[in-house]
C-alpha cells in the first residue's frame, strides 16, 4: 500500500455538528481497568496517547449509566457518580492538551449481566420481556416505570458528557446489549407500545434518543452505534433487508441521530445478499443520508470474535480494500479496534507509510494500557 492511497483516511472529516481532522475513530473498548468504577490517570494516558499520534475521534470504552444493575465488573467505568466524573473530566482535559477529540460511549448490558455481579450484586439484571439472549426467561419484563427511569438516565450522562466537555456522545446500541435487547425479536418479545415490530422495538432507543437530545441541545452530536450480529449470535439479523433495514433506521434518524456507527466483525461483507456490494455502514449512509462509521478488522487478519471464542490474536492485514470504499464515498469515518489496543501509533505509522512497523495484535494487549 502506498502513502498516496492511505489519504482518504487522512481527509478531514466535516459534518453539520462534528469535523474531525481525519476519518480514523478508535472503536470503543472495555478495559477494565477503572477500579470501583473511577478512571485514573492510567486510562487518561492510553486514550492521550492516541490523541498525540493521530487519532481523528476516539470513543472510550463503555461506561456505565446511573442504574444497579447497568455493569457486570466492578472495574468498568461508572458514567455518574463525583469521583468517576472527576475521573472522565481528566481523560477529557488529556485528550483535548493532545488535540483530539473524544466521544464517551454510554452503555448498560441488560440481561447479559449474570446475576450477582457489578457494583451492586443484589441488584435484579433487567431488560424488555426478562429475557437472556437465548430467549430463555431468567426475569420480569421491565414495567413503564422503570422503562422511564433508563430513559432518564441516559439522558442525565448525555448531560454531564456534554458538561465535562466531551465532544459527542455515543449510546450503546450493538451487540445484544439493553438498547439491542428492545431491537431484537428474540429478546422483545413486550405486547406493549415497547414491543411489536422491528420499527415498534425501536420506541425505546427512540425515546432514549430524544431525551439525550433535550439533555444536550440542538447542536450537540450524538452517534448511534448499532449492530446486526450479538454476543454469542454472530449470524443474527434485525434487518433481513434493505427494506426492512430502513423501517429500522426511520425512526431513529426522527429522535435525533446525527452520526450512525455500523457495528460488524468484517468491514468489506456485504450487509444484505441482494447483489449489492454496499456494508451495512454503506446501506445505511445510502438510507438516511446521515454520515457512518464502518469497523471490523480493519488492518487485521482475523475478527475480534475470534479472541474472546478462541483467544486469538490477529496478524496485520492491507487497508487496499477500505480504501477504495472510503474513497468512493460508501461511509465516512473508519473504526479501528484492535489494532488501535496494541498499538497507540497505529494512525501514524498509516500516514508515514511504516506499515512494516504495525503490531499485531496479540491476546495478552488486553493485560497492559498501552
Ligand atoms: C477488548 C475489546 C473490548 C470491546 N468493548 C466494546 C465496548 O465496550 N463497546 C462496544 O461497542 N464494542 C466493544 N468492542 C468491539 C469493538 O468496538 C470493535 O467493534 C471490534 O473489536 C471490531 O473491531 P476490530 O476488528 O478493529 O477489533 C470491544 C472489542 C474488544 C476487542
Amino acid at each position: 500500500m502506498s502513502t498516496t492511497s492511505a489519504q482518504a483516511l487522512f481527509a478531514p472529516f466535516r459534518s453539520a455538528k462534528l469535523s474531525l481532522d481525519n476519518r480514523i475513530v478508535m472503536a470503543p473498548m472495555t478495559r477494565g481497568f477503572s477500579p470501583g468504577g473511577v478512571p485514573g490517570e492510567d486510562v487518561a494516558a492510553y486514550y492521550r496517547r492516541r490523541a498525540e499520534n493521530g487519532v481523528g475521534l476516539i470513543v472510550t470504552e463503555g461506561t456505565l449509566i446511573d442504574h444497579p444493575a447497568a455493569g457486570a465488573s466492578p472495574s468498568l467505568p461508572h458514567f455518574y457518580g463525583e469521583a468517576a466524573l472527576d475521573g472522565w473530566a481528566g481523560v477529557v482535559g488529556a485528550v483535548h492538551e493532545a488535540g483530539g477529540k473524544i466521544a464517551t460511549q454510554l452503555w448498560h448490558v441488560g440481561m447479559t449481566r449474570q446475576p450477582g455481579t457489578g457494583t451492586n450484586p443484589d441488584a435484579a439484571s433487567v431488560g424488555p420481556s426478562g429475557l437472556n439472549l437465548a430467549g430463555e426467561k431468567v426475569g420480569q419484563p421491565l414495567t413503564e416505570n422503570e422503562i422511564a427511569d433508563l430513559i432518564a438516565a441516559y439522558a442525565q450522562a448525555a448531560a454531564d458528557a456534554k458538561r465535562l466537555g466531551f465532544d459527542a456522545i455515543e449510546l450503546h446500541g450493538a451487540h445484544g446489549y439493553l438498547i439491542d435487547q428492545f431491537f431484537w425479536r428474540v429478546t422483545n418479545v413486550r405486547t406493549d407500545r415497547y414491543g411489536g415490530d422491528l420499527a415498534s422495538r425501536t420506541r425505546f432507543a427512540a425515546e432514549v434518543i430524544a431525551a439525550c437530545r433535550r439533555a444536550v441541545g440542538p447542536d450537540y452530536p450524538i452517534v448511534l452505534r448499532y449492530s446486526q450480529w450479538k454476543d454469542g449470535a454472530y449470524e443474527a439479523k434485525l434487518a433481513e433487508t434493505s427494506a426492512e433495514l430502513d423501517r429500522f433506521l426511520r425512526p431513529l434518524v426522527d429522535a435525533g441521530v446525527d452520526l450512525f456507527h455500523c457495528s460488524t466483525r468484517r468491514f468489506w461483507e456485504p450487509a444484505f445478499e441482494d447483489g449489492a456490494d454496499l456494508n451495512l455502514a454503506g446501506w445505511t449512509k445510502k438510507l438516511t443520508g446521515k454520515p457512518t462509521i464502518t469497523v471490523g478488522s480493519v488492518g487485521l487478519d482475523l475478527e475480534f470474535t475470534r479472541l474472546f471464542k478462541e483467544g486469538k490474536g490477529a496478524g496485520t492485514a492491507s487497508l487496499g480494500g477500505l480504501l477504495e470504499r472510503l474513497d468512493r464515498g460508501e461511509f465516512d469515518l473508519v473504526a479501528v479496534g484492535r489494532a488501535l489496543l496494541s498499538d497507540p501509533a497505529w494512525a501514524v505509522k498509516i500516514k508515514q507509510g511504516r506499515q512494516d512497523e504495525l503490531e499485531p495484535f496479540a491476546p495478552q494487549a488486553l493485560g497492559t494500557l498501552y
